[in-house]
């Protein structure tokens, strides 16, 4: 008897009577679905269509919640013209480093005569990072490009956190370290994993390519751990290699080299999680997959685990970080020294999947956000204090002379829904948007 049942809406679902309501509500389910797919794809399009003509107005409505108070002028687009110079014939060695679909800014970034080199390298007598000469309004301001390490080392940068990244060490010197407490004033702690000068046999060798160094340190064993890309010349060793101290400064002692899961390995990176698991990232299969694998717990090795993610999308430079949760990663394409789009991802789990997210660059111009602003991920570091903001760290190539290559760092805000319909989530901005900000001169907040 239906009076006697107590539970009038569970029975509604299974009596013969309800189908009917069953079905007006499978369908406005259905229905509401689709209406919202069809506005996230328009919205989608709609936004991709306006970042083009005008990014400012329409990032910046963007950003819900509004970001943090100190992150208020970061977030603000800037945009930039660069003009092209008038055209004429380029030096061999220049059509020789021409990307696919040669972009005529692009070919004027690689162009060592350029006229407008000075906009891209600018003088490094210009350059400082520090507080090394009166710089008055210009303290404390980052310029991206302006800035390189000095020319005789490659290096890494060092943080009171125990991170290390980034410079290619092709014909090696060694690895050389700067640290420093407020990411402004930097110590040049030098060498800290030299070169190999006679045994041609040894990873080190100076004629082999040494790339991508990062540092993490081991709780447990009281070590710093180096990890870094091994190469020779030709770049057919695909390794990576271990190095250990007892100090962030090194002196660093060379473990070994392997291929790791028994796969070649070019770009990668190291990860360490909050939980203390480190993660491996490597660009392999000829840098058609990214392999991400957790090191063992002294961080010496990998261990057997290891997933294939992004397959075939052929990534590299791959730089992560995680707020909230959910994992975030930059990578760029593989053009050699030649700058491309970047790319960022997300994940729920560390081992993926991994989700695009799209292009990250915002402000500048068309080219230079089709570009990096023309550099390559290397490292994604939190901004101390400001939760959601980060400094993205690039490295602008210079083919030409690799050690005069530049740092591009700018701000990154995780904030607002992602602008590109998302491949699992039927069109559903469920992740946050990533976003680096072009800025030619800021600081920290
Ligand atoms: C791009 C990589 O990201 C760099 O580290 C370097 O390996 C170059 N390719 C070599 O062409």
């Amino acid at each position: 008897m239906p009076g006697n049942s107590p539970s009038l809406g569970l029975r509604g679902f299974s009596g013969g009577g309800c189908r009917h309501s069953l079905l007006t509500i499978v369908w406005t389910v259905v229905g509401f679905f689709l209406a919202a797919h069809l506005i996230s794809l328009y919205t989608s399009k709609d936004d991709q269509q306006q970042q083009q003509q005008a990014p400012s107005h329409h990032l910046q409505q963007q950003l819900h919640p509004p970001p943090h108070p100190a992150l208020r002028e970061l977030v603000r687009v800037k945009e930039e013209i660069l003009r092209l110079p008038p055209p004429r014939k380029r030096s061999p060695r220049t059509s020789k480093r021409r990307s696919r679909k040669p972009i005529p800014m692009v070919e004027e970034f690689l162009d060592d005569k350029s006229p407008i080199r000075h906009l891209f390298f600018p003088d490094m007598k210009t350059a400082a990072f520090g507080p090394t000469k009166d710089m008055g309004n210009d303290a404390f301001h980052y310029f991206p490009g302006r800035f390189g390490w000095t020319r005789k080392e490659t290096q890494f940068k060092l943080t009171a956190e125990g991170f290390c990244t980034t410079r290619n060490l092709a014909r090696t010197i060694g690895v050389g370290c700067y640290s420093s407490k407020d990411l402004w004033t930097w110590k040049n702690e030098g060498i800290v994993l030299g070169a190999e000068e006679t045994n041609k046999t040894h990873d080190l060798h100076k004629s082999n390519v040494l790339e991508r160094p990062k540092v993490i340190y081991n709780e447990k064993t009281g070590k710093y751990v180096m990890w870094m890309h091994i190469d020779d010349a030709n770049y057919t060793k695909a390794s990576v290699g271990v190095a250990i101290s007892d100090h962030p400064t090194g002196p660093f002692e060379y473990l070994y080299s392997k291929r790791p899961h028994g796969f070649d390995s070019r770009d990668m990176t190291v990860f360490k999680d909050d939980d203390g698991v480190a993660y491996l990232f490597y660009s392999s299969e000829v840098n058609s997959v990214l392999h991400i694998g957790p090191l063992t717990e002294d961080y010496l090795d990998v261990t057997p685990v290891m997933k294939r993610v992004m397959v075939g999308q052929h990534r590299e430079a791959p730089a992560i970080f995680k707020h909230e949760n959910t994992y975030y990663m930059i990578t760029s394409w593989c053009t050699g020294w030649a700058p491309n789009e970047a790319l960022a991802h997300a994940a729920e789990s560390i081992m993926g999947p991994w989700e695009k997210l799209g292009n990250p660059c915002v402000g500048g111009n068309k080219v230079s956000r089709l570009t990096t602003f023309f550099a390559q991920s290397t490292y994604v570091f939190p901004l101390p204090g400001v939760p959601g903001a980060f400094i993205f760290m690039a490295d602008r190539w210079k083919p030409s002379d690799l050690r005069d290559s530049r740092y591009v760092w700018l701000p990154l805000v995780i904030g607002g829904p992602a602008d590109q319909p998302l491949e699992s989530s039927f069109g559903f901005p469920m992740w946050s948007r990533v976003s680096i900000y072009w800025h030619s001169k800021w600081h920290l907040p």
